[in-house]
């Protein structure tokens, strides 16, 4: 799993400038950061049971994990039904049933308004009368929240000169903020810990209830996963607010975010106007907002909704108040957790030549051990230098074997590599090779 990127943005509000670092997970090979949940999901479902081609795997999606879940269970010839609701984006649920998954639509309402409740309903029935169906059951999987603590968390720390000093999240299972914060928690417990909701959710407290229009957010129940230790604070924040704050960012700066994170940076901006508001605040954006164009970025939507004079309101407010988003000419966009926080073996300057077949193989060994899904990283073969006292030629050949039992064969020749060089060409090998891997591993594999 490559780490995603961070953007910074610079918000104004009322004469103060702060700089706003949003974790942009749309990255991720299906656009969101529930293809990190759903491959936590998939292991430990594999683990307790190996996932053989053709077995079912059923769970109840608001529509992004269901993605997840589709585009790995398919390299493993497996099958998913995801249960969704009428308020999973048209875009998602064509991307769905382009990726194989079979849909199940549940268009009742759970007495709290929302559609959880009786997705799960549908989900328990379907496993109940198909006793060989498997349930990822993301809101109770332990496997949720680890998946985060182990990647999301550390990423945030990675490779920037400065730690944010709050973190923003939106909340529905509570897997991402409770992985996330365990990790946090573990590091400074001094940063500010924000767990972001919908109006109407139940995720985070029991006083919720009503129609909530924006997917990915909120919930009908509580999170299985979050305790009052989880956060410092909650911001519950309604479809207006949210709509208005993704418009609003779009109209300033061209980025173009999700419901969920339209929420997060509006819960960012209402922090500055209180005491010790943050001066580094990290919103983690959850998806992109490309899927929403039929729905949080259309006039017929909103007006369908009755929200249109709202978020023109709020859009008006924001300019009253001075609110102004900008991308600073000098930063932009950087990877965090990338190749910058592998420290070259033996405390060798990263400009230098490689020196000995041992640096090379610590750095093999290090790069691949990182990765979380990696059970075990074979050399069958070995590193070759040409003469001199430097490493003038560098051929790698090895196996990794893979989660769910592939085999990744790598295999590749580096001439005169310096160090940096080495590590930048064997992290980016990885990313292509390693990460975007099942298919052609997979296969090979079978
Ligand atoms: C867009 C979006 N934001 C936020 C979340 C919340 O994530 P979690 O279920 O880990 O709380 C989700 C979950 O599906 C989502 O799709």
């Amino acid at each position: 799993m490559e780490p995603t990127p961070v953007t910074e943005v610079d918000m104004e509000c009322r004469g103060r400038v702060v700089r706003v670092l949003l974790k942009r997970e749309s990255h991720h090979p299906t656009g969101s950061v529930k293809d990190r949940t759903a491959r936590g999901l998939l292991v430990s479902l594999d683990r307790t049971r190996a996932l053989t081609p053709g077995t079912v795997v059923v769970e109840s999606t608001s529509g992004n994990l269901g993605l997840g879940l589709a585009r790995l269970l398919r390299r493993m010839d497996c099958r998913l039904i995801a249960v969704v609701d009428p308020r999973a984006p048209e875009a998602t649920v064509e991307a769905l049933r382009s990726m194989g998954a079979e849909l199940c639509l549940v268009d009742e309402p759970d007495h709290h308004g929302g559609y959880l409740l009786s997705r799960l309903q549908k989900v328990r029935q379907l496993c109940l009368d198909n006793p060989g169906y498997r349930w990822t059951d993301q809101y109770n999987n332990p496997a949720n929240p680890a998946i985060h603590r182990a990647t999301t968390g550390p990423e945030l720390f990675r490779g920037a000169p400065t730690a944010p000093d709050a973190v923003y999240v939106a909340v529905s299972t509570g897997g991402t903020l409770a992985g996330v914060a365990g990790h946090v928690r573990s590091v400074d417990r001094g940063i500010r810990i924000v767990a972001v909701d919908a109006e109407g959710s139940r995720s985070v407290d029991e006083h919720g209830g009503g129609e909530r229009l924006i997917p990915g957010i909120g919930s009908s129940r509580r999170s299985a996963f979050l305790h009052p230790g989880s956060y410092d604070s909650v911001v519950k924040v309604g479809a207006a607010a949210t709509v208005a704050m993704c418009r609003y960012i779009r109209q300033s700066t061209g980025l173009c975010l999700g419901g969920s994170s339209g929420a997060v940076v509006h819960a960012v901006l209402a922090d500055q106007t209180g005491p010790g508001a943050p001066r580094r605040p990290l919103a983690l954006c959850a998806d992109g907002g490309e899927k929403y164009e039929r729905t949080i970025y259309d006039d017929g939507w909103l007006e369908r909704y009755g929200l249109a004079d709202q978020v023109a309101d709020r859009i008006d407010g924001y300019r009253a108040e001075g609110v102004v988003f900008s991308l600073p000419a000098e930063s932009g966009e950087h990877h965090r957790g990338s190749d910058m926080h592998i420290r070259p073996p033996g405390r060798l300057p990263y400009g230098a030549p490689m020196q000995s077949r041992d640096d090379a193989r610590a750095v093999v060994r290090r790069i691949w051990s990182e990765e979380l899904f990696v059970e075990h990283v074979e050399l069958y073969d070995d590193f070759f230098d040409l003469g001199g006292d430097s490493l003038t030629a560098v051929r790698v050949a090895f196996r990794v074997q893979e989660e769910f039992g592939l085999d990744v064969p790598v295999e590749t020749l580096f001439m005169a590599p310096t160090v940096a060089e080495f590590i930048g060409a064997l992290s980016s090998l990885k990313s292509t090779e390693h990460t975007e891997p099942f298919r052609s591993s997979g296969e090979a594999a079978r």
